[in-house]
């Protein structure tokens, strides 16, 4: 993976140090946020595998970064990366060769209008609950037809039932 390295070197932390030296002082930081919240913000949107815990790339972009900069994960997963990137004031970029990545990355980034998005969810709800209520079986049998097999078998292996 690539670091950006920004042009001006003045950061508020650890500065008048090179971007060598100020990756191994982070590097013998404590990176252990187990005790630490993480799921602020969309973090906890979908425990995608291997996530990062959004302190540790939130310590390198404040580090490495200034407002503005940009900020590349071309391995992005789930994106904590490229959202932290968005959290912090820089720009976000990010990669990956999983569509699922892409996806949930686009939503986590997404900002929304809560006030919209309730009155959308309510839509769904109601009308989900109208489906099931007027013809269960029919509406399982156009669920399971939904995906061919290859893409049922993803769902079914990365998604609880209730999801
Ligand atoms: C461990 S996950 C990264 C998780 C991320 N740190 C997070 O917090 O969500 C590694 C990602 O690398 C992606 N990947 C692997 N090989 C790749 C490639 N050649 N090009 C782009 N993405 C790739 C995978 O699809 C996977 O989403």
């Amino acid at each position: 993976m690539g670091i950006y390295q920004p042009i001006s070197m003045k950061r508020i932390d650890i500065p008048d140090m090179g971007t060598k030296e100020k990756l191994a002082a982070l590097l013998g930081q404590d990176l252990d946020f187990r005790e630490q919240n993480s799921g602020y913000a969309s973090h906890h949107f979908y425990s995608f595998p291997a996530k990062f815990p959004p302190q540790l790339p939130h310590k390198f972009i404040q580090a490495l970064t200034l407002p503005g900069d940009v900020v590349l994960d071309p391995m992005m997963g789930s994106g904590t990366t490229v959202l932290e990137a968005f959290l912090t004031g820089r720009q976000g970029l990010g990669l990956d060769i999983d569509p699922l990545a892409l996806m949930l990355t686009k939503t986590k980034v997404t900002p929304l209008k809560s006030n919209l998005v309730a009155q959308i969810s309510m839509a769904v709800v109601q009308n989900a609950a109208y489906a099931v209520r007027k013809d269960k079986t029919s509406l399982e049998g156009s669920l399971q037809k939904r995906w061919d097999a290859k893409t049922r078998a993803f769902v079914d292996y990365w998604f609880a039932r209730e999801t």
